[in-house]
């Protein structure tokens, strides 16, 4: 059975690892200790339980993913894995550590990806083991319902581990798009300053956070307003791909909106803490402002 190592467990690495794990592969799930990976596998659990539950899945084939996700507390049985996947926060300095550490696991002929939302994939090459085996592998949230993988290419990336990489996004399923290394590659370029831009609109008072959502919802035919997706991919990561699309560039109309940094210092990230443009506290969500 083929072995993936996924690290970060959050909404991403979740993700991951349920589609990984649901496509018939082992996953080695970690994240800063055991208990954030634990709990993550219970999470899974629970969200595959509602699919057997609404007849969308065999309880049999349920309990068979399951059974393939395993918590680990250290990267070492990593050693196994034919790709290694970090999922973990957007931040470079997190990503390099976990780079370094998992690089001295990482088997001679398997691949390093990142699943970054914006950080370039050349520069942080230069802290994998291996930057010939270093590259994106772009997952869309949620994990399992979004069709699309972005793989971008470093410089020193080579033209075996995109062939290897593209086959696998392909092998969970997914459509994928070979992207250059550019900030913010080609979605987060294109979503993420449209984001920025509705907390610039809602913070110069132009409407309320429901006419924004209900404006892009209806008016555009999105499915979510961009506040609500902005919620939903967390003010963290959002802000921290408008600063690297603002600093790589040095183009001032990626300058992030200050009240999105304003509710980011609040601690206010969105869905995962319960608060964010909307309050998550009840059973539907409701605007906060
Ligand atoms: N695994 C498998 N199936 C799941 C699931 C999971 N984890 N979660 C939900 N489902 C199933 C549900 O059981 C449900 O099935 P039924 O229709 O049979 O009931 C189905 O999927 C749809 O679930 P919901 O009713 O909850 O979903 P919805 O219709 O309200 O749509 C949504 C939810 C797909 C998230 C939709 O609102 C949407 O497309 N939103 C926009 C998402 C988006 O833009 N994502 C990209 C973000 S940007 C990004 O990812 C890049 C980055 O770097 C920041
Ligand atoms: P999240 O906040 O839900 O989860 C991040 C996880 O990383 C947490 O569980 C945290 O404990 C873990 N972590 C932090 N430091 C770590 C370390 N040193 N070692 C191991 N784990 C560590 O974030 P997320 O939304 O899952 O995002 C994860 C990555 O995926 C980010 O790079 C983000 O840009 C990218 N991404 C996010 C989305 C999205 O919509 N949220 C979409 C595509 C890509």
């Amino acid at each position: 059975m083929q072995t993936i190592g996924v690290i970060g467990a959050g909404q991403m690495g979740s993700g991951i690892a349920q589609v990984v794990a649901q496509h018939g592969m082992k996953v080695l799930l970690a994240d800063v200790d055991l208990a954030v990976a634990e709990k993550a596998r219970a999470g899974i659990e629970k969200q595959t339980g509602k699919l057997v539950a609404k007849g969308k899945m065999e309880a049999s084939d349920a309990e068979a993913l399951f059974g393939r996700i395993m918590p680990v507390a250290e990267y070492a049985p990593m050693a196994e894995a034919e790709f290694i996947i970090e999922a973990a926060t957007e931040r470079e300095e997190v990503k390099q550590k976990i780079f370094e550490q998992a690089g001295k696991v990482l088997a001679s002929d398997a691949i390093l990806a990142s699943n970054t939302s914006s950080i370039p994939i050349t520069r942080m090459g230069n802290h994998a083991p291996d930057p010939a085996r270093f590259i994106g592998l772009h997952f869309f949230n949620p994990v399992p319902l979004m069709g699309l993988i972005e793989v971008i290419s470093g410089l020193a990336t080579s033209e075996e581990t995109t062939r290897r990489t593209r086959a696998f996004g392909e092998s969970l399923g997914k459509e994928v798009i070979e992207v250059e290394d550019e900030p913010g590659f080609v979605v987060n370029r294109i979503l993420v300053p449209m984001l920025n831009e509705a907390v610039f609109v809602l913070g110069q008072g132009t409407a309320s956070i429901a006419d924004i959502d209900k404006g892009c919802r209806i008016g555009l035919n999105h499915p979510m307003g961009p506040l609500e997706l902005a919620d939903f991919v967390g003010l963290d990561t959002c802000l921290e791909i408008v600063k690297v699309l603002f600093h790589t560039t040095g183009d001032s109309k990626y300058r992030p909106a200050p009240l999105l940094v304003k509710y980011v210092e609040a601690g206010w990230l969105g869905r995962k803490t319960g608060r964010g443009f909307y309050d998550y506290s009840g059973e539907e969500p409701v605007p906060t402002r």
